[in-house]
């Protein structure tokens, strides 16, 4: 029988391309507030926004498999521009309503299922103009560990730290060719993430090759978090 996976935010960029990946295996339980690009044939959509209501969990299966959190933000800003209503909606939409969620599903949760998350490479390595998302990505981390501690063996929960991928998300600091350039240079790999990079982590994450993985926070990031190469 095929597992059943939550996916929160599958309409576009990173949730979009793991729903592709997981389709022929999975049955699939998308919620966003728009459809984007989505075909609802193959999956049940959930039109929902995770930072105004609390999901209706009638509409989902009885037990969860499986369950992908994408909904997060990019806002980059000098600290003294950085407002406090920044913070806090970062703080929102990256770790509350995450949290929210959470316990909303946690009752179908089933033995084995396996918990996916993304931060940033970010919280890792300092970066300038970061203080807010880094922040907010960095109570998810320390969360999730927790939270897989508190869970093991029943749950597995990990996170996944980009780098900068080209989704929606980060189409502002990626809006032109320099830029794009400038980006793909300061990684080791030379390229900018595709969302299907981290895509693949998310789906390896779910499945039962990575079984022996929980409480991990995993850089797929084009070395930028652990090499110096200049
Ligand atoms: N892209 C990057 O460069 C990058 C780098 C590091 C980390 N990340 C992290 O990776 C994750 C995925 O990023 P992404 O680039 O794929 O983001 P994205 O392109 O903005 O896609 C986010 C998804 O979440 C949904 N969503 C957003 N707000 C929502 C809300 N209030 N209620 C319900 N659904 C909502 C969106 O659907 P609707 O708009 O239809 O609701 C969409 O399907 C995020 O947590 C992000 O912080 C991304």
């Amino acid at each position: 029988m095929k597992k059943n996976i939550l996916v929160i935010g599958g309409s576009q960029g990173i949730g979009f391309s793991l729903i592709n990946l997981l389709k022929n295996d999975y049955n699939l339980f998308v919620v966003s507030r728009t459809v984007q690009q989505l075909s609802t044939d193959d999956i049940t959509h959930i039109q929902f926004d995770v930072l105004n209501e609390d999901l209706e969990t009638e509409l989902l299966p009885e037990s969860l498999d499986g369950f992908v959190y994408c909904p997060g933000s990019i806002n980059l800003k000098p600290f003294k521009m950085m407002s406090l209503d920044t913070i806090e909606k970062d703080m929102q939409i990256n770790f509350f309503a995450m949290v929210r969620l959470l316990k909303g599903v946690f009752s179908k949760l089933s033995n084995g299922s396996s918990l996916v998350f993304f931060s940033t490479v970010a919280v890792v390595s300092g970066m300038p103009y970061h203080t807010s998302v880094a922040a907010a990505k960095g109570a998810l981390e320390g969360f999730v560990k927790s939270f897989a501690a508190e869970h093991a063996p029943k749950i597995r929960a990990n996170v996944i730290a980009p780098s900068l991928v080209d989704t929606p998300l980060s189409s502002r600091l990626l809006s032109s060719d320099k830029k794009r350039a400038q980006v793909a240079e300061r990684h080791p790999l030379k390229k900018i993430g595709s969302p299907n990079d981290i895509a693949a982590m998310a789906k390896f994450l779910l499945g039962e090759e990575s079984k022996w993985i929980t409480g991990q926070v995993i850089g797929v990031d084009g070395g930028l978090s652990t090499l110096n190469i200049n």
